[in-house]
């Protein structure tokens, strides 16, 4: 049975099953992932930026005694921002190649067109049965970024130390655990939207005014998701030249997630970006003892942040890859007029 559900009404035992759904998807697809856990799940599954929806589904088995909750065998949610519905399916692999997933996708796409969207972008993970999945139902791929994985246990501290001293004279770099303070909000959302235009090609949402900044920080935490900052800034003119972002998430504590790394145009060639990044794993290292992983997603044309990556000890992992179709086609090839 597939019906339309709430993450902030649902019980707990419906949590719980969709934690092991999910679990069980990501050990036969992603294995080297860590599991998630429980922490925060409900959160990370409500709560979303100020304007956003996001409609969810789930698929239950029927309960096998009286009061038990069925177990949740799959999950849509379709997160609708600006023009576009960001889709997002899980299927257990115990009940793969049934259709269900067909199914889900139908059940959140013709919502999307209710709505009015013109399209629907999905992420999908290279290597896995959600490429030919996404395919046979006529997504198109837009691009691939390449995810890399740093493992901590592997890192020389003492060569990190070092990077993190390799920055020209007049920049001061300085760690903000939990996100940059209010009154550097303005200078740090300026330092993104400087780049937006020259660095186009990354995945990852970015904020670009204070408001809009200080709305996604707010709804980080609000899912159980800690952020850090680290800021390099000009001491001359007190400008936000650099920063990078890493996030925590509650559910899986032991891999952290890289999000934007900025050097503004006129302070590169100054060593900011190695020395930022070298330094917020030195700070991670004593913030957050359980993280034994980051990973970071990278446009393949980033050849300077690729390069940077290396030398901190990133790995490539996997393609990345954004497709989207166009909801009106999606609806009518999945739920043809009869
Ligand atoms: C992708 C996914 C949703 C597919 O679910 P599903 O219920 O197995 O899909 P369906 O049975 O509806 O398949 C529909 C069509 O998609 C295509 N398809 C599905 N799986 C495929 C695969 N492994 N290889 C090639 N084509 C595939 C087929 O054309 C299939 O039709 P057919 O079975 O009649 O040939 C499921 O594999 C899944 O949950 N993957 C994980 C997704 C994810 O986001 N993971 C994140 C962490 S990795």
């Amino acid at each position: 049975m597939v019906r339309e559900w709430d993450p902030r009404t649902a019980s707990s035992a419906e949590i719980a099953s969709l934690l092991a759904t999910l679990n069980a998807v990501l050990a036969a697809d992603l294995p080297q992932d860590p599991p998630w856990r429980e922490t925060s799940l409900r959160e990370y599954l409500a709560e979303v930026m100020p304007g956003e929806r996001r409609i969810s589904w789930i698929a239950q088995a029927e309960p096998t005694a009286a009061g038990d909750t069925g177990e949740v065998l799959g999950q849509v949610h379709v997160l609708l921002l600006g023009d576009i519905g960001v889709l997002e399916v899980l299927v257990h692999p115990s009940v793969r190649r049934t259709g269900l997933g067909r199914d889900l996708v139908l059940r959140a796409a013709r919502r999307v067109y209710q709505e009015g969207f013109q399209s629907i972008g999905v992420e999908v993970v290279g290597d896995t049965p959600a490429v030919g999945f996404y395919e046979s139902l006529g997504f198109t791929r837009e691009y691939v970024e390449t995810r890399s994985v740093l493992d901590l246990t592997a890192v020389d501290w003492a060569e990190l130390a070092e990077m993190a001293t390799g920055i020209s004279a007049g920049y001061q770099v300085e760690f903000f655990p939990g996100g940059p303070p209010d009154d550097l909000l303005e200078a740090y959302a300026r330092a993104k939207a400087e780049v937006r235009d020259v660095d186009d090609g990354e995945l990852r949402p970015s904020s670009y005014d204070p408001e809009r900044l200080r709305d996604s920080l707010d709804t980080l935490h609000r899912r159980g998701m800690k952020p850090y900052i680290v800021l390099a800034r000009h001491e001359q003119s007190g400008e936000v030249a650099g920063l990078t972002e890493v996030v925590v998430p509650a559910q899986h504590p032991t891999r952290a997630d890289q999000y934007d790394t900025i050097v503004a145009q006129d302070h590169r060639g100054y060593g900011i970006d190695r020395a930022i990044k070298a330094r917020m794993l030195l700070e991670l290292r004593s913030a957050e003892p359980e993280l034994i992983e980051v990973q970071t997603w990278n446009a393949q044309a980033n050849e300077a942040m690729l390069k940077v990556n290396a030398e901190l000890g990133y790995r490539p992992d996997r393609d990345w890859c954004e497709y989207s179709v166009d909801v009106a086609e999606l609806v009518h090839r999945l739920d043809p007029p009869r």
